[in-house]
């Protein structure tokens, strides 16, 4: 892969250089001359790094021995339904906060009632609407980061009511205090590794609160007495989340990177404030720092813009149809450099005009 290439794709996404280097020996010699792509899951040797993996995650995001820490498969869509399927008994609220939500909100509809709280639809989301949990729910749902809006929440509610979160894309970019939560998820393919794992940290309490009758695959509990080893886990997926939580560790853990996604953050917004040829989508206080959406103030300067991207060996940038203009994924992995880069590009067009 060309090292020149500045990838700011909203996921599957960039992954560390040093972590390529590390999959690429795995991908050799894994377990005494095989293949990480080869080694059975209840070999000796995966199973010391599944292990290895549940107590980094541990670790990295401060989780304690009250949660089971499960890596599933089927994506964060299959989230959705499982959450629902578990632990949907009479009504659930959810936050409406784009795209995400909102196919939440229809999987859960089809296993009972579903109260929407509050709804930034109306605004095409682009802030965090405010709402109350003002009665008691099976549990709430919400979406952290809004992958395709580029709104975050910064503050999340307290309440008594089980709190489930969808943070797929920004899990492990900032601290949070976890114990607020009583079920996250997250598709690894963003700050973690490639598509196929899911990661699934669930209280241990609810795993006694499931609804009767969920088949094994979509029960909670079942995968937690199994250590995630149900049936065959994603190996591949588990393994170079590994080594990227590693690479994290040595970047200094969640609040080092937080320092610098909220560096590359600002870095990308106070260009997209000053140079009047963009606007941002987003309401400032709700900006994500994972992923900026902006677009240009007059679309006759798009076949320049794109251009020099192309020359600057920017790529991935294209917004997500339902926002259009552009938008900027700067996972962990994505250096401050890259988006120092992206930023003179955008400044080089103002000048330009
Ligand atoms: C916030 C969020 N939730 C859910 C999903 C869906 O994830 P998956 O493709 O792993 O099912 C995405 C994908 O981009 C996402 O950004």
């Amino acid at each position: 892969m060309s090292k020149d290439i500045f990838n700011f794709s909203a996921g599957p996404a960039v992954i560390p250089d040093s972590v390529i280097d590390k999959i690429n020996l795995g991908l050799d010699d894994f377990d005494r001359g095989m293949s990480i792509t080869e080694v059975s899951h209840r070999s000796n040797a995966f199973k010391e790094f599944a292990q290895s993996s549940e107590s980094s995650l541990r670790n990295l995001l401060n989780i304690n021995e009250e949660y089971s820490v499960l890596f599933l498969q089927g994506g964060a869509s299959s989230q959705f339904l499982m959450t629902a399927y578990n632990f949907l008994k009479n009504e659930a609220a959810f936050l409406d906060t784009g795209t995400w939500s909102k196919k939440a909100i229809k999987e859960a509809k089809l296993f009972g009632n579903v109260d929407i709280l509050a709804s930034s639809e109306n605004d095409n989301y682009n802030h965090i609407p405010n709402f109350e949990i003002a009665k008691n729910y099976d549990y709430f749902h919400c979406t952290s980061n809004n992958t395709i809006f580029g709104t975050q929440i910064n503050s999340f509610a307290n309440t008594d009511t089980p709190m489930f979160c969808d943070m797929s894309s920004d899990i492990f970019s900032r601290v949070l205090d976890f114990s607020k939560f009583d079920l996250i998820y997250a598709g690894a393919q963003k700050n973690l590794g490639p598509a196929g794992a899911t990661l699934v940290v669930i209280k241990n309490d609810l795993l006694d609160n499931i609804k009767d009758n969920v088949p094994s695959m979509m029960n909670y509990k079942v995968h937690a007495d199994k250590s995630s080893m149900f049936n065959t886990p994603p190996v591949f997926s588990v393994y170079v989340s590994l080594l990227n939580m590693r690479w994290l560790k040595k970047m200094g853990g969640v609040s080092e990177i937080e320092k610098n996604n909220r560096k590359k953050a600002q870095l990308l917004y106070s260009e997209i404030d000053l140079n009047p040829l963009f606007n941002g989508h987003s309401k400032i206080k709700d900006r994500s720092i994972m992923n900026a959406t902006f677009n240009l103030s007059d679309d006759n300067f798009k076949e320049t813009f794109e251009s020099m991207l192309s020359d600057a060996n920017i790529t991935a940038l294209a917004g997500h149809r339902s926002v259009g203009g552009y938008r900027a994924s700067m996972y962990n992995a994505m250096s401050l450099d890259s988006v120092k880069i992206l930023v003179e590009v955008m400044s080089e067009l103002e000048s330009k005009i």
